[in-house]
């Protein structure tokens, strides 16, 4: 499978705002074969519920309710390939805009089951900084406003004013400093999916 992330546009929000999100990055026949390999994988039993923290995360499920997959480089998963080269054109595009020397990407497949949803933080640990940027794309099909599960993002950094509201649709990309917004995700009224990385930092 073929993908075609609109580099340009993504370069020029991240010198600009420092946040975009793309509707429509990922093409409906690859956020369909994500979302079928997350869904094996998760009824597989290969889903734990996610930590707070990085170096010894603690199960705090009134903060994040989640449950995550981490992904491998060599992940056999074809879908699993194409997404991991788009994040690499991504990757390599960005550092040679700005510099920022990403060398790796850490991501995991997420399930937030019914009700769960996770609280208003930064990306960026207090004991770990190589988190640069972040990358979600959606895998949710026919998500409905009443679905609930908005991802509410504060475009100010010093995270006053007023949030915006982003549907997790199937095929959106929302990509920022992890430093630098707020965000958090409200319960949501059915399973929502996603599929998040983080780029690294040596
Ligand atoms: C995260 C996160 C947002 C989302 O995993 O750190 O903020 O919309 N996810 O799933
Ligand atoms: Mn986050």
């Amino acid at each position: 499978m073929e993908h075609s992330l609109p580099l340009d546009t993504l370069l020029d929000a991240l010198a600009g705002p420092g946040w975009c999100v793309l509707p429509q990055a990922f093409a409906p026949d690859q956020v369909a074969a994500l979302r079928a390999t997350c869904l094996e994988r998760h009824q597989d039993g290969q889903f734990h519920p996610a930590g707070v923290g990085a170096k010894t995360p603690s199960l705090r499920s009134e903060i994040r309710g989640d449950h995550i997959r981490w992904i491998e480089q060599a992940d056999p998963d074809p879908a699993v390939q194409t997404y991991l080269a788009a994040m690499d054109d991504l990757r390599q595009g960005v550092n040679q805009a700005f510099y920022l020397g990403l060398h790796e990407l850490e991501a995991h497949f997420a399930v937030y089951p019914q009700g769960s949803g996770y609280k208003r933080h930064l990306d960026r640990f207090r004991d770990d900084d190589r988190r640069t940027l972040t990358a979600i794309v959606y895998l949710n099909q026919d998500w409905a406003d009443d679905d609930g599960g908005m991802l509410h993002f504060w475009p100010d950094p010093a995270g006053t004013g007023e949030a915006i509201t982003i549907p997790p649709r199937g095929g959106t990309l929302v990509t920022f400093l992890s430093d630098r917004f707020w965000h958090e995700v409200a319960p949501a009224r059915r399973q929502r999916l996603a599929l998040t990385g983080w780029f690294k930092r040596r």
